[in-house]
């Protein structure tokens, strides 16, 4: 288990004013690559150098070996300054976040990366939260980088040395094929919605899982392309960007209006989350223009009162009369450009099957929803 390397107080306390220069080069052991990409980009350094009540997320040379081992493309990050800038920008946090501040309760905070990288009010979140003692951040297609050295303090807030280097969130098309979702991707380019989905600003979607879409096979074929295009709107909610802490704090159940225009019902039950009678499986894939929950079970317009049964592994269908078939719709000619697997919690961890009091349950979901 990784535990925190927290700075002996003394010396906390010496460094609370230093500029950030300074701190880059007393930890030249772990930042002097970050350092030299700082150099290409005088602009975000000087933004830097003058921030107040920022939380910067410094990936240690490590990271940016195993970037560059992982994707040799990543070189790209040396010659091209504006990409550099964005992928810094997503490594800074609005707010100082202390690592006591990172609890099991995960936190989605803004960060400095806004269009046209972004489509998220307020700039591009990242997730932050506490599993096992670790300190986790989550970028793009929910991936983990965690926190090596907390709390260094600089004069701007606070520098915590990751990991990884974070991944800047991906559109939802591309989210989709490179997570596996192949079948929601193929689903949205048949129904010619990719383009103006991906191009949206603030979007919560629910993405059924390749299982969900082979559950409904028989079905898949004779759809229209209109109708098609109204069950993909049915999982889209526009204008709010909902991460999985904002779903349940909402209270249960709770009515949603979709882009298809029947609303959607969210309910939490033993400590899950459901969407209809669909379970979320996997919360808070952050994406260029909001966030993606992958669910069990492809939602139908026409069964908007579609209920749960949260004791069963897996949910009926929520078409009536179909049958599954063994190979994933609509895949055909999707092909991924890479392959992330998102972190993934079990929702029903650790949860009792009474219902727990409200403030209870907040930190047990929070808390599921932090396991990886
Ligand atoms: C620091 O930033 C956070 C997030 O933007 C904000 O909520 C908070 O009010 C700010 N605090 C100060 C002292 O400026
Ligand atoms: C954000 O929206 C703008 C304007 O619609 C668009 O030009 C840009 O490509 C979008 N950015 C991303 C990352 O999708
Ligand atoms: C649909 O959801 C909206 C909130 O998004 C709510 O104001 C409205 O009452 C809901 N409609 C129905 C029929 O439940
Ligand atoms: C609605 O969904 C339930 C499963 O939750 C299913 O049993 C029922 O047949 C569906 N009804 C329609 C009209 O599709
Ligand atoms: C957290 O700790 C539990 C119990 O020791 C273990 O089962 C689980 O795999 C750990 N999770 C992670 C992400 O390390």
């Amino acid at each position: 288990m990784h535990l925190f390397r927290l700075l002996p107080l003394g010396l906390a306390a010496y460094v609370t004013a230093q500029a950030l220069t300074d701190v880059l080069t007393q930890n030249s052991n772990t930042l002097s690559t970050l350092t030299s990409l700082l150099q290409t980009v005088p602009d975000i350094v000087q933004t830097l150098s003058t921030a107040q009540n920022v939380t910067i997320l410094a990936p240690s040379n490590d990271a940016f070996a195993r970037l560059m081992a992982r994707n040799p493309r990543s070189t790209e990050l040396t010659r091209n300054p504006r990409l550099l800038a964005g992928v810094l920008q997503y490594h800074v946090l609005q707010g100082k976040i202390a690592a006591n501040e990172i609890t099991a309760v995960p936190k989605f905070p803004a960060t400095l990366l806004m269009s046209p990288f972004a489509n998220v009010t307020g700039g591009q979140r990242v997730e932050v939260a506490l599993v096992n003692n670790t300190a986790l951040v989550f970028s793009g297609y929910k991936q983990p980088a965690m926190v090596v050295t907390a709390d260094v303090a600089f004069s701007g807030g606070v520098v915590h040395i990751i990991s990884e280097v974070l991944t800047v969130p991906a559109s939802p098309a591309q989210t989709a094929i490179n997570t596996g979702l192949t079948s929601l991707a193929g689903a949205l380019t048949m129904a010619g919605l990719a383009d103006g989905i991906n191009g949206l600003s603030d979007v919560t979607i629910f993405a059924p899982s390749n299982d969900a879409f082979k559950a409904i096979g028989s079905a898949t074929g004779s759809l229209s392309t209109q109708a098609l295009a109204g069950i993909l709107a049915y999982h889209v909610l526009g204008n709010q960007v909902r991460f999985s802490t904002d779903l349940i704090a909402a209270g249960s159940p709770v009515s949603l209006a979709t882009a298809q225009g029947t609303n959607l019902t969210l309910r939490r039950e033993n400590g899950q989350l459901f969407v209809n009678s669909a379970r979320v499986l996997i919360p808070d894939i952050p994406t260029t223009n909001g966030v993606v929950h992958v669910i069990d079970n492809v939602l139908n317009p026409a069964n908007a009162s579609a209920q749960p049964n949260p004791t069963a592994s897996v949910q009926a269908p929520a078409f009536s009369g179909v049958t599954a078939v063994a190979d994933a719709p609509f895949t055909s000619g999707i092909a991924p450009t890479a392959t992330f697997v998102p972190a993934s919690v079990p929702l029903n961890a650790g949860i009792s099957n009474t219902a727990p009091r409200a403030g209870f349950l907040l930190v047990a979901v929070g808390m599921m929803v932090a396991m990886l």
